[in-house]
């Protein structure tokens, strides 16, 4: 299979098991909120992070169906993050993944409770995971609960809103955006080995080397692509971090400089996994990161 082909596989394995493990409406009067989580969740966002998931399953020789629930709980936590991340006392943004965000099609409050209902439904979801041991599950749910806590991507959040207005260094930059977008990144790789049983110390700290390289080059294009993207095809508003005077690496680097340290940390994170037979679908997601438009 080409790697596009990979890639749509993956994807489609993932979109309904998504959507089936959101779709427990009841139609007890409070079924908006299943609306509203199914709305973001269901958008057409890239996937990225249960692709990884479902790729280091299979690079570790395990079964994708079985690391499903775990795919689906991360990109659950990564929805909600979002939802969050573009509320008026956040970002303030209006649109992503090419629609109204969630609480200018809703409201707040509703986008509020959904967010929460998407962190708390991926902890329900991977806890039922099935056909594994349970130490296997505990463990891909402690991942999950790490890397999403306020020590991982909720901590970067923190730093992200603290840094707005203000210059900070680049190894202060570096911390916020690897906790910000890298921890959900490294928790894929270790969720994908862990669900095929892989857990020793030399593969999960290869598949945390991949995400945490991966995460800063993802962050860096994140950042070229809101001063040089185009909305239409990123589904997202551009020039907001300069509005909000947020610190990125353009705005310390600058441009130039920014392409090629994503282009150097892509290659670390492919070297990260080239010992392991079987990582040319990983090498080559990395490198379709780094030139993309959406
Ligand atoms: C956007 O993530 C937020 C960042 C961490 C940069 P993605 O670019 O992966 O968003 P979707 O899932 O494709 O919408
Ligand atoms: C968001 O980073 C990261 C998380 C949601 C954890 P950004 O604020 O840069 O993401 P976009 O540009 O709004 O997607
Ligand atoms: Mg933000
Ligand atoms: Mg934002
Ligand atoms: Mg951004």
């Amino acid at each position: 299979m080409s790697f596009a082909e990979q890639l749509k596989a993956d994807i489609a394995l993932i979109e309904p098991a998504l959507e089936k493990y959101l779709s427990r409406e009841t139609g007890e009067g409070y079924d908006r909120i299943f609306e509203a989580a199914k709305y973001s969740a269901m958008a057409g966002g890239k996937r990225l992070r249960p692709v990884i998931v479902l790729e280091f399953c299979r690079l570790c020789g395990g079964d994708v169906q079985k690391a499903l629930p775990f795919a689906c709980a991360l990109e659950m936590i990564h929805t909600y993050s979002l939802i969050h991340d573009d509320l008026p006392c956040m970002d303030d943004d209006d649109l992503r993944r090419g629609r109204p965000t969630c609480h200018k099609a809703f409201d707040e409050a509703t986008a509020v409770l959904a967010g929460d209902g998407l962190l708390t439904a991926a902890f329900e979801t991977a806890s039922a995971a099935e056909g594994l041991p349970a130490e296997t599950v505990l463990q891909c749910i402690r991942i999950l609960g790490r890397a999403a806590g306020m020590n991982g991507m909720i901590a970067g959040q923190v730093l992200d809103m603290g840094a707005e207005h203000r210059k900070i260094t680049l190894d202060e930059l570096r911390l916020l955006q690897s906790l910000k977008t890298g921890c959900l990144l490294w928790a894929a790789c270790e969720l994908g080995c862990v669900a095929a049983g892989k857990n020793d110390a030399d593969t999960l700290q290869k598949a945390h080397e991949y995400g945490e390289k991966l995460g800063l080059a993802f962050q860096i294009q994140d950042d070229i692509l809101d001063i040089e993207g185009d909305a239409q095809v990123l589904g997202k508003t551009i020039g907001k971090d300069a509005r909000d005077e947020k610190s990125t690496f353009p705005s310390l680097l600058g441009l130039e400089e920014c392409r090629r340290l994503a282009d150097s940390l892509t290659e670390e994170a492919a070297q990260a996994v080239s010992g392991m037979e079987g990582s040319g679908f990983l090498a080559e997601l990395a490198r379709s990161l780094t030139g993309r438009t959406n």
